[in-house]
């Protein structure tokens, strides 16, 4: 079967995107909006949008009048009949989208394919009540449509392999990569979104880092586009924290997900993002007006010998030739000397336990994070009995030569080793789950969530064993179940084979 005829149901900003990049991949699209005027109007803008394209030289005169010409806008829904596929992007309420699937299968055939574009409900349960469970599934796009080139296409309990099948060639037909999924909360993207800003909302809430700090680290250490602050801010907490709060309910309140009482407390005062003025930052426009400026280098005059004690030797290496390469001295003794600035590289524990673990005086140590490429933005954690000329010394040493640096409060695991981390581990989990594929997983996240490596290869570049290292550690100290290490990490660890690696059985 070929689909050629579409009927999209529900024509704002995510109908109208699904219903372009269909026109232009040359299906006939019908559109239907139960409130009159809003399909003519939506095809009257997305006519607008495509005259500036042509106007850019980004589409042809014939481009765009061939996709016009593939539109019909309806006044009646029973003009829908005869359509291969329908697609609803109307209203997300589960009761109202179950009748409009029970009333579409009173006007089209049994052959036709049903799709919703649901995010938060479950693709099963608007079939349930249907005639013809097995062409229902989930197609769920991501806005704006025509730029963010993945769709989920969701397999619901009663979805066939053929229907799943003909959504993915016609998601490809359409220039996007479809990921099959499972019909599980948050499906996949949503799903692998939850770490980043969870992790990073706990984080702040512990006073490790300013919000202005914490966005400049997963920024310039981690290498995300935005930091998590600024996000919430542009997507806004009235869409985000509910999202948190429907995708930890809907996994039975699992730690993993957890969502923070700090932007529900915002969401409550409205102070929501950007759109109203104020979220994390305040706005006038497009201007923050309360980012702070990258940390105040202190004037050090005389260095102290280094001691250095890391996780790894080759942590231990980079710094001691980057310290000689400063013209400051090394303490190379076993024990530090006794006024010696103490350096430490540990994975997933704070400064007090890193000190105490390896029995070195906590008043003068500075643990460093090296997970991320000591070349970035550097992220220095003293103890909180750390003396500050110690403090002061670790912080124009790694600042040389303008270098950005990062001085924070005790974190158990900095602000990187615990939001990549989660990431990943979370990342492992949605395949031990079986909800993708892992490399789907690593595809669909880059693509979804625009973040510089794929969860799963980030965990590669890292090294599992590192990654196991820093949760395992958290999860002891902090004895919070949202860090324990998923299966598919630690057997992969364990055995030191790529975190890609998959079993042909069945999933281990
Ligand atoms: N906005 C996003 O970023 C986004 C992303 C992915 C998925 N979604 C999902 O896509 C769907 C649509 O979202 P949107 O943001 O485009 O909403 P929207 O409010 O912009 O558009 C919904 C349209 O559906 C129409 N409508 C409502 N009930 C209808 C009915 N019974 N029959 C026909 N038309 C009806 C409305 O008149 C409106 O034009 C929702 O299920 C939403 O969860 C949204």
């Amino acid at each position: 079967m070929s689909i050629e005829k579409m009927a999209l149901v529900g024509t704002g900003v995510m109908g109208m995107g699904i219903a372009q990049i269909a026109a232009q991949a040359g299906l006939e699209v019908r559109l239907f909006d139960v409130q009159q005027g809003a399909a003519q109007a939506g095809l009257d803008k997305l006519k607008k949008t495509l005259e500036k394209l042509v106007a850019k030289g980004k589409i042809t005169q014939a481009d765009y009048d061939n996709t016009i010409a593939r539109f019909v806008v309806l006044d009646n829904i029973e003009q829908i009949a005869g359509v291969d596929l329908v697609v609803e992007a109307i209203i997300e309420n589960l009761e109202i989208k179950q009748k409009l699937f029970k009333q579409l299968e009173q006007i089209v055939s049994e052959q036709t394919i049903l799709v919703s574009n649901t995010s938060s409900l479950v693709v099963t349960e608007i079939a349930a009540s249907c005639q013809h469970k097995s062409r229902i599934a989930g197609f769920h796009f991501f806005n704006p449509v025509p730029l963010m080139k993945i769709v989920e296409v969701v397999k619901g309990l009663f979805t066939s392999d053929e229907v799943v099948d003909e959504l993915l060639k016609l998601a490809e037909r359409m220039g996007h990569f479809g990921v099959k999924t499972k019909d599980t909360p948050g499906f996949l993207v949503n799903h692998a979104g939850r770490a980043f800003g969870t992790e990073s909302l706990k984080i702040l809430g512990e006073g490790v880092a300013t919000v202005s700090e914490m966005d400049r680290i997963l920024r310039e250490a981690a290498g995300f586009k935005m930091g998590p602050f600024e996000l919430y801010d542009l997507t806004g907490l009235d869409v985000s924290h509910r999202v948190m709060e429907s995708i930890f309910n809907q996994y039975y309140q699992e730690d993993r997900y957890r969502p923070n009482t700090l932007t529900r407390l915002m969401l409550s005062a409205n102070t929501v993002g950007k759109k109203v003025g104020e979220g994390f930052y305040k706005y006038d426009q497009d201007t923050r007006l309360n980012q702070e400026p990258p940390q105040l280098v202190p004037q050090v005059s005389e260095f102290k010998p280094v001691w250095i004690a890391a996780d790894y030797e080759s942590d231990a290496e980079i710094l001691k030739q980057y310290v000689l390469s400063q013209g400051v001295v090394l303490d190379n003794a076993e024990t530090p000397a006794a006024d010696s600035l103490i350096i430490l590289a540990t994975y997933g524990e704070d400064t007090t336990t890193a000190s105490q673990r390896l029995n070195v005086d906590a008043k003068r140590a500075v643990n460093i994070d090296m997970l991320t490429d000591f070349n970035k933005h550097r992220v220095l954690m003293p103890s909180i009995v750390t003396e500050q000329v110690y403090v002061d010394q670790a912080h124009a040493l790694f600042a040389a030569n303008d270098h950005g640096v990062s001085v924070i409060e005790e974190s158990v695991g900095f602000v990187c080793q615990r939001v990549v981390p989660m990431i990943i581990n979370l990342a492992c989990d949605i395949a031990q789950q079986g909800i993708a594929t892992a490399s789907d997983i690593d595809k669909a996240v880059r693509l979804g969530l625009g973040y510089p490596y794929g969860p799963i290869t980030w965990g590669n570049v890292l090294g599992p064993d590192r990654i196991l290292l820093i949760l395992d550690r958290i999860y002891a100290i902090t004895g919070d179940q949202r860090y324990r290490p998923s299966p598919w990490l630690q057997r992969r660890a364990k055995l030191k084979v790529d975190l890609l690696h998959s079993v042909n059985k069945v999933s281990a």
